[in-house]
């Protein structure tokens, strides 16, 4: 007689319904990954590589990284000097200039108004540096708040020099 226990009919029930449960779980799961995993087009958009030899003393140009506008100013000698030496007790928020650049001639900074988000204008203001028209935030040649309802010093981004001519943002 044979003695081995015969699987039921509930046993089989149980175990379709554990694959099922495994194969539902993998293929929940799996979108969640995929998404975690920036394609490249993404990635490309994380860092933005700049060519700065077109942009004459005085000049700026504005880039987009990350959806955001990103201002490159080329400095004048007098807006360098007017940018250092300003009294840090003056300021909203104090910052020296050493502090916001790598390399005096070059400020880069996030073009958007720390206020509520607009983007000033360039060469304009009080302070010879950026202004903004939505509310009246004068930034000077540094991008720090002089004056107006911004609270602090336009932002700087993560960059560096990828060579004297380039910058890398990101
Ligand atoms: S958003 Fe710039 S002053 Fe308000």
């Amino acid at each position: 007689m044979d003695e081995k226990p015969k699987k039921s009919k509930r046993d089989f029930l149980f175990t379709a319904s554990y694959t099922l449960g495994a194969v539902g779980i993998g293929a929940t799961i799996w979108p969640l990954i995929d998404q975690m995993n920036p394609d490249t087009s993404v990635k490309a958009l994380a860092t933005t590589e700049v060519d700065l030899t077109q942009i004459e003393p005085g000049n700026s140009i504005t880039v987009l990284w990350r959806g955001k506008p990103v201002f490159i100013k080329r400095r004048t000698q007098s807006e360098i000097e007017e940018a250092e030496s300003v009294n840090l007790t003056e300021l909203p928020h104090p910052e020296k200039d050493q502090d916001r650049v790598k390399k005096k001639e070059w400020l880069v900074m996030l073009g958007v108004c720390t206020h509520l988000g607009c983007v000033p204008l360039s060469d304009k203001g009080e302070y010879n540096g950026w202004f903004c028209p939505c509310h009246g935030s004068h930034y000077d040649t540094s991008g720090r708040i002089r004056k107006g309802p911004a609270p602090t010093n336009m932002e700087i981004p993560k960059y560096e020099f990828v060579n004297n001519n380039t910058i890398k943002i990101g």
